[in-house]
């Protein structure tokens, strides 16, 4: 196995060599959203210059289209752990979201209960609460305020046979914190919940495996993980065949394709198998030799598997000196995990506050400077609400992939304690 090259890696994607003011862009905007490798971009290209087409035509565009479909979901595939008819497409992870708790909604009756959490995302809080139109009462876990973790014992005690279903997020966009889903996911089902899981932040930095995490749906979108935008639902079999879906006549009532409606985005699918390839192509480079408990796996999968293993390790060291040289900086609040023993159970994504300034002067300032963070609540508006921020311009996040350098964050911390006093 070769070290991990991030500097390598970073010659795929043509957005990083970009400069502001004449000085480098650092890419801090990941969970917004990542860049992409230039394989994305030749595939999207290659799709909309010779492919393009809708499906179901008896010519070579339209079955060059089919064919690209039919590779996305396997690719889906090897990506989640699932099999390929149980993933399905969709413009974004808020709309598939809507589209699975509208279908769900159609079996809530009056007085069934809904989780939601304060640590999640809103996409993974407004589609569930909508379905108090079907009479569901929402219950909502709450956070531990002093490191921004789900309080995982006050969700448990929710549980109860009127629980219909649990929405949680694997980690969280706005702190980072990772959530102990496992055994929120056994003791739902002990009472016969559903449970949704909001996968969109954890996927660039970790093996999703739905498989083995045994949930019921697990919603994701490629923009977050190398590739363009699109979204995509898991589904167990099962369900996405027995939920019923608000669908227009003549389309499949197939599964996968019944939870598709419209037409798909082509030239993102085209992008997304090439993310997905550049990710196992990772594993391929720089990971470790995968154990044998995986011996049923395909090859790019066992790849996957060993590159998001290679990414966590190399973001992990990242995250211990982003945290250490933030909370060196005086005046700085520093929201989440900062234990360095307990960072197994988070992601390399923080959020902070500066004393003396607004989160959106701090975030110019920055800009300026050449470093993209985002400032506001990101959408976690519950957090955010709950850590009092909301009303006064929320937090600065700064969110690390792995291209990001242990040199850009030396430059951040450099410029964060130097500008702003
Ligand atoms: C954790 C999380 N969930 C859901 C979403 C919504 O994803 P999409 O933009 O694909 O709807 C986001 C986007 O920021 C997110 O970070």
């Amino acid at each position: 196995m070769s070290p991990f090259d991030s500097n390598s890696l970073r010659t795929q994607f043509p957005a990083l060599t970009q400069h502001v003011n004449g000085k480098p862009a650092v890419f801090l905007d990941a969970p917004g959203g990542t860049q992409v490798p230039q394989r994305v971009i030749n595939a999207m290209s290659e799709y909309l210059a010779f492919s393009n087409a809708n499906t179901h035509g008896a010519f070579a565009t339209s079955i060059r289209t089919e064919r690209i479909i039919h590779e996305a979901r396997s690719a889906a595939a090897d990506l989640l752990g699932c099999t390929p008819d149980e993933v399905a497409f969709g413009a974004n992870m808020t709309s598939l979201t809507f589209a699975i708790s509208r279908a769900i909604g159609r079996e809530i009756k009056v007085g069934d209960e809904i989780i939601v959490t304060d640590l999640d995302h809103d996409a993974n809080i407004a589609p569930w609460q909508a379905l108090e139109e079907h009479g569901a009462i929402i219950r909502v876990a709450p956070i531990c305020k002093e490191n921004c973790v789900l309080n995982t014992q006050a969700l448990l005690e929710l549980l109860c046979p009127k629980t219909k279903l649990v929405a949680i997020g694997m980690a969280s966009n706005s702190v980072g914190s990772i959530n102990d889903i496992d055994c929120i996911i056994r003791a739902a089902h002990k009472v016969g919940a559903l449970v949704y899981v909001d996968a969109v932040h954890y996927a660039p930095h970790g093996l999703i495996d739905v498989k083995k995490l045994d949930c019921d749906f697990l919603a994701c979108s490629a923009y977050k993980f190398f590739g363009p935008h699109v979204g995509l639902v898991y589904g167990k079999k099962d369900h996405m065949q027995r939920f019923l879906p608000y669908k227009v006549r003549p389309a499949s009532d197939n599964t996968p394709d019944r939870w598709e409606t419209g037409t798909q985005n082509h030239e993102g699918l085209a992008g997304f198998i090439a993310a997905v390839d550049y990710l196992a192509d990772v594993g391929r480079s720089y990971g470790a030799e995968i154990p044998k408990e995986y011996p049923h796996e395909s090859e790019r999968r066992i790849s996957l598997i060993s590159g998001m293993q290679a990414i966590r390790q190399y973001e992990h060291k990242l995250a211990k000196q982003l945290v250490k040289g933030l909370l060196d900086i005086n005046g700085l609040t520093f929201y989440g995990i900062k234990d360095f023993e307990q960072f197994t159970h988070r992601v390399p994504t923080v959020s902070i506050r500066i004393a003396t300034k607004a989160p959106r002067d701090v975030a110019e300032i920055l800009g300026q400077e050449g470093f993209f963070v985002w400032d506001g609540n990101y959408y976690a508006l519950s957090l955010s609400e709950q850590l009092g921020v909301e009303p006064t311009g929320g937090m600065v996040r700064i969110g690390l992939v792995h291209y990001n350098t242990a040199y850009e964050i030396d430059r951040l911390l450099e410029t964060l304690g130097n500008q702003i006093k």
